[in-house]
């Protein structure tokens, strides 16, 4: 019998047991493959993409100039005390889902699809995005080694194209590899995480010896007034004030949109039910990546405006722009070949990390509850690979998807909130719970990790806002129609029927092999001192 759901209403909350249960019973599990060595690069496969080797120098330019190197310091900030506050709830409910399962759990079901909800849109966003821009990288790799397209073909590949073709196509491609399975899309990672990152000590090693001091003067520019048909950002709206781009309001604004470069460590938890020793594993995993990649761009950063005028650093490509102007050309070269390489691996993450939050809200039947099932041909849940694929596909084939990239920094601050406050409430509510990972000085950490994900969040136009607000009213109006009706939570007894009843003519479950995990109890939840709780941990095994 399924644990006690709160009835029929909105708060009712997924009991902690629950989230440990489903994962232990074997014909909803995913065979467990990632060690934290995996995990690392999962996070370094998905943060390493267009944010370093796109925005960052689009940022120098319009945004905030050489001190686009504080901005980098300050969306590092942000994403280290989201980080932490992270690690803690993955150490604690070490399932996949990510800020979809720790709200289901700490605030409830109806809190806890709007987290996902947020969280498709960031990662679908992604996805469709970092494809189009792959596209160009595409045709300016072509066009460093002298093979340019003619005029007719190349317009299927521009970021802008009314009509990409290569996007699309690159994305089924990836798509099929997650279908079909992580294993090997977990191998295929690590050899392109460590491509990329020689990359990237490559620009810095190089650049390093290009630097002009002169590029960093003024190192903060004078503040330049708004044009009157951009879109103001929301603090800039509620003070009806007039300040636009540069100067110190610059600064935060760009680190705004440098989050972006960071997003991807918060996605490591979508795989903890494809880790071995989750407890410890995925918050190492995500610390010492975001670790990692915070020394990285930071030195990033301070070569590439050492490089250029900042004002020259704009372009779709200002990496390797900046090594053709400063004369080492083959650098460029080696850097377009790696840039195509890591927006590729963010891809592939993304759509790992999508499938997992789509298989998980299938699982708890928020979404049609064939999502959340293991394939038995590929042991991967391919049909909520699937749905991520499709969805990114289509979204990618939007000729202005590129304007769209805001709407995936205010998904992710939205899931960032929920998982600083999360921390606190679990705290309160579950305070016997095994925690692997705690965050210190708390409340101190999670309130700040909160007002700087607000601020950062008032920092977004108001444009990503109004589209912001519609996709989470769509997200609502589901939830009333669909999910309310359909969550397993409200239909106990659905509970028991999906575990035990799985319709094989559906694709059904494969009969996963146990993993060492299961037979020594590992996903239990374990107390301290285990209490006994009434109506709970009925479905525990032992
Ligand atoms: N962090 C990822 C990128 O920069 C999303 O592409």
């Amino acid at each position: 019998m399924a644990p006690s759901a709160n009835g029929q209403t909105v708060g009712r909350r997924l009991p902690v047991e629950s989230a440990f249960t489903r994962v232990e019973d074997a014909r909803h599990r995913l065979p467990r493959l990632f060690g934290r060595r995996d995990l690392v690069v999962l996070g370094l496969g998905v943060m390493i993409g267009s944010g370093i080797f796109s925005i960052s120098g689009n940022q120098a330019a319009l945004t905030a100039g050489p001190a686009v190197i504080l901005s980098f310091v300050i969306a590092a900030i942000v994403c280290l005390l989201a980080a932490a506050c992270y690690a803690e709830l993955s150490s604690t409910i070490p399932v996949s889902g990510s800020a979809y399962t720790f709200s289901y759990v700490t605030f409830g079901e109806m809190w806890a699809w709007l987290v996902g909800w947020a969280l498709v849109l960031e990662l679908v966003t992604a996805a469709a995005i970092v494809a189009r821009v792959w596209s160009a990288y595409f045709l300016a790799t072509l066009d460093s080694f002298g093979l340019s397209l003619p005029a007719n073909v190349a317009q299927y590949f521009g970021p802008d194209a009314k009509l990409n073709l290569v996007a699309p196509l690159l994305l089924l491609l990836l798509t099929a590899m997650v279908v079909t399975g992580t294993k090997l899309s977990a191998r295929v990672l690590t050899v392109v995480v460590a491509a990329k990152v020689a990359v990237i000590l490559l620009v810095i090693v190089v650049g390093a010896t290009h630097i002009n001091w002169d590029n960093y003067k003024p190192f903060v520019p004078m503040p330049r007034a708004a044009s009157a048909t951009a879109s103001p950002t929301l603090l800039s709206w509620i003070l009806d004030s007039s300040f636009g781009t540069f100067g110190t309001m610059g600064i935060f604004t760009a680190a705004s949109s440098i989050v972006f470069a960071y997003i991807g460590f918060d996605l490591i938890a979508t795989a903890s039910e494809d880790a071995r020793n989750p407890r410890k594993t995925v918050p190492q995993g995500m610390l010492l990546g975001v670790g990692a990649v915070t020394i990285l761009y930071i030195a990033m950063a301070v070569v590439l405006v050492g490089m250029r005028p900042y004002g020259q650093l704009g372009g779709s490509a200002p990496v390797s722009s900046a090594l053709s102007a400063v004369g080492v050309g083959w650098a460029a070269k080696v850097v377009n070949l790696g840039a195509l390489l890591a927006l590729m691996t963010v891809i592939m993450v993304v759509l790992i990390a999508q499938s997992r939050v789509l298989f998980n809200m299938g699982r708890d039947g928020l979404l049609p509850k064939s999502l959340g099932r293991v394939s038995r041909v590929y042991s991967s849940p391919a049909r909520a690979a699937g749905a991520a694929g499709v969805a990114a596909i289509l979204l990618t084939l939007y000729p202005k998807v590129l304007e769209l990239e805001e709407l995936l920094v205010i998904g992710a601050l939205f899931c960032f909130a929920f998982c600083a406050v999360g921390v606190l409430t679990l705290r309160r509510s579950e305070p016997n719970l095994e925690r692997g990972f705690r965050v210190p000085m708390v409340p101190l950490i999670p309130l700040l990790s909160l007002a700087a994900t607000v601020w950062l969040m008032l920092n977004l136009k108001t444009s990503t806002w109004a589209k912001f607000g519609l996709w989470m009213l769509l997200g609502l109006a589901i939830y009333g129609l669909y999910g309310r009706w359909h969550s397993r939570l409200a239909n106990e007894d659905s509970w028991d029927f999906d575990i035990g009843d799985t319709d094989p003519g559906t694709g059904g479950l494969q009969p996963v092999r146990p993993a060492p995990e299961a037979r020594t109890g590992e996903l239990r939840a374990v107390r301290n001192p285990p209490p006994p709780k009434p109506g709970r941990g009925k479905h525990m095994r032992n």
